[in-house]
């Protein structure tokens, strides 16, 4: 009984044999209850034809000695007549049968197409934007089997319309507060309350880049969350890449008096990437590194074969990230302190984008901490080439 619950074909099966056995136990109880009467139906009226036309030919037949004759168009009668009974108790019988199949079809087939039919509402109410429908699971079929990936495709489009509101939400916040400085700014300056030096143009213009950033980190977010950047992938030498953005960050970090420091294997590490990218990832992790990091701090950058992968560290010795924040700073716009990285710049994408292009590349990325003001340490992998 379970196994034909849980496969349509052999429940399609069970179904179409009840409706035959239904039908042929109706063809049964009826011919019972039909045949017997119209049996003795036709032959009373046999045996009473029998008698009058019995008499005449009788009479006849003593005339002209044809026993014989009489004796056959009895017989025939009685095949006619068994016939006919045995037609009308078919008839009926067919047609009892005809209306409890059409029936137990009717029934049968409701049950079966109920499901369909409830996930094709829900499907209609989804499309108009309802996404918190779902359809109830019953039994253990295929039909069972594809209402349960309905409700999972369900929740994913409601995660996602989550994730849109909640992205708009987030872009509209981020693109406020820049927004407000310089309308603030330019109002001062209107009103004559703020003075017309080069601090204050400076100001808006700070501002003004930040939105201008922003947009770009959107722009670039967008693209590498739907996978639109296009790789150009190829085997990379690592010392080339550490190289290129320990030059490129080198004076930031005179700047602010910390130290950065390459740890390059012997022999270099090749792996596959697009070379641009991996520059770009690395480029981020360090930079956070020295924004999180405060004077006469260290950040080290490392890499190391570890089986098929090249494993990429950037070690600091700054703020660090409490255990609760450390699953989230991937997420986009998450920020552990919001107002003092916003301050300085930050939208918390950085990390979302380093995160995209490592696994879109088939490499991992994390992040380890043993606590606050503990440093911390961001390590991706590549595959090597
Ligand atoms: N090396 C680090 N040490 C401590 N905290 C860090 C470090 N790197 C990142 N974080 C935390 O993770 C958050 C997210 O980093 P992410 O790079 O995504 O954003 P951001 O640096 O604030 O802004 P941006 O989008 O400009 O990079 C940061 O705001 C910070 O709180
Ligand atoms: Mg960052």
């Amino acid at each position: 009984m379970n196994i034909i619950r849980s496969r349509m074909g052999l429940k399609l099966f069970a179904s179409y044999f009840l409706v035959i056995a239904i039908g042929m136990g109706a063809i049964w109880v009826a011919t019972r209850f039909t045949s017997p009467r119209a049996y003795q139906r036709h032959l009373f009226f046999m045996e009473q034809n029998a008698g009058a036309g019995g008499a005449g030919m009788m009479g006849q037949g003593q005339g002209n000695g044809q026993g014989n004759g009489q004796g056959n168009s009895m017989m025939s009668q009685f095949y006619q007549d068994y016939q006919a009974s045995f037609n009308e108790s078919l008839i009926v019988a067919v047609a009892a049968a005809t209306l409890v199949a059409m029936l137990a079809s009717m029934i049968i087939s409701r049950s079966i197409v109920a499901p369909i039919r409830s996930m094709t509402n829900a499907s209609e109410r989804i499309a108009e934007g309802r996404y918190d429908e779902r359809v109830a699971l019953r039994g253990s079929d295929e039909l069972s089997h594809l209402a349960k990936s309905f409700n999972q495709m369900a929740e994913q489009l409601e995660q996602v319309e989550n994730m849109r509101r909640q992205l708009i939400g987030d872009v509209a916040h981020e693109l406020r507060t820049p927004l407000t400085a310089i309308k603030g700014s330019a109002e001062g300056l209107m009103d004559g309350v703020l003075p017309a030096s080069d601090e204050t143009y400076q100001q808006i213009h700070n501002e003004a880049e930040r939105l201008s950033r922003l947009v770009d980190d959107l722009q670039e977010l967008s693209r590498v969350e739907s996978r639109a950047v296009l790789l150009d992938i190829r085997a990379v030498d690592s010392t080339a890449v550490i190289g290129t953005v320990v030059k490129r960050l080198q004076h930031q970090f005179d700047a602010k008096r910390v130290t950065l420091t390459a740890n390059m294997p012997a022999a270099p590490v090749s792996f596959l990437a697009d070379e641009g990218r991996a520059v770009q990832i690395l480029t981020n992790l360090v930079g956070n590194a020295l924004q999180h990091t405060p004077e006469n701090g260290t950040v080290t950058v490392s890499v190391a074969r570890d089986k098929n992968e090249a494993r990429f560290s950037v070690r600091d010795t700054g703020e660090g990230v409490e255990a609760e924040h450390l699953a989230r700073i991937f997420d986009r716009f998450y920020r552990v302190d919001k107002s003092r990285s916003r301050a300085r710049g930050g939208s918390g994408i950085g990390l979302t984008i380093a995160k995209h292009l490592v696994e879109s590349q088939g490499g991992k990325i994390w992040a380890e901490s043993a606590g606050k003001n503990m440093g911390s340490v961001f390590s991706f992998t590549l595959p090597v080439g």
